[in-house]
C-alpha cells in the first residue's frame, strides 16, 4: 500500500511526525510537498494529491493544513475524492467502514496525541459496502451532474 502526503506549510512538521507514524505501522508513503516554510495554498496540494489517488499512482491520501479544514473542502472537490477530516479514532474508523474515505485530513494544530492510532484505524479498517455502497453510488451520480 502506497499513501500519497502532502501538507501546506502549516502542516509541514507535522507532516514529518505523520510519515514516522506511517513508517512506524509499516506503510510506504509518498511525499508531495509542501517541502518549505514558504506559504503555498492548500487547494494546490490538495489537487496534487488527489489526483495520484484517483489515477491509481497511490493507494490513499493524507492532506495536512493548520485545522485539516481547507484540505478536507479543496480535496473533495477531485472527482473521485472522498476526504475526511479525522480528529479522532472513532470518525477515522467510520470514514472507512461508512464513507470509503480515501483521504484522511489532519489538523496540524490539533497536535500529536492519538494521531498514530488514528492513521492505524484509517489504513486497517475494510469498507462495509451494503447500504452504503447506495450512498457512493448517489455521490458518484451529484460528481457526474455538477
Ligand atoms: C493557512 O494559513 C491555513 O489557512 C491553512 O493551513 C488551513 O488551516 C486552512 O484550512
Amino acid at each position: 500500500m502506497l499513501i500519497a502526503v502532502g501538507s501546506d506549510h502549516r502542516g509541514l512538521e507535522f507532516k514529518k511526525f505523520v510519515i514516522q507514524c506511517l513508517t512506524e505501522l509499516g506503510l510506504e508513503s509518498q511525499d508531495f510537498g509542501s517541502f518549505s516554510v514558504e506559504p503555498v495554498d492548500y487547494p494546490d496540494i490538495a489537487g496534487t494529491v488527489g489526483k495520484a489517488v484517483v489515477n491509481g499512482q497511490c493507494n490513499f491520501g493524507i492532506l495536512i493544513c493548520g485545522t485539516g479544514i481547507g484540505m478536507s473542502i479543496a480535496a473533495n472537490k477531485v472527482k473521485g475524492i472522498r476526504a475526511a477530516l479525522c480528529c479522532d479514532a472513532f470518525a477515522a474508523e467510520r470514514a472507512r467502514l461508512h464513507n470509503n474515505a480515501n483521504i484522511i485530513c489532519l489538523g496540524a494544530e490539533r497536535g500529536e496525541e492519538g494521531v498514530e492510532d488514528i492513521l492505524g484505524l484509517f489504513f486497517s479498517t475494510q469498507f462495509e459496502g451494503g447500504r452504503h455502497q447506495r450512498r457512493l453510488e448517489k455521490l458518484v451520480e451529484m460528481e457526474n451532474s455538477a
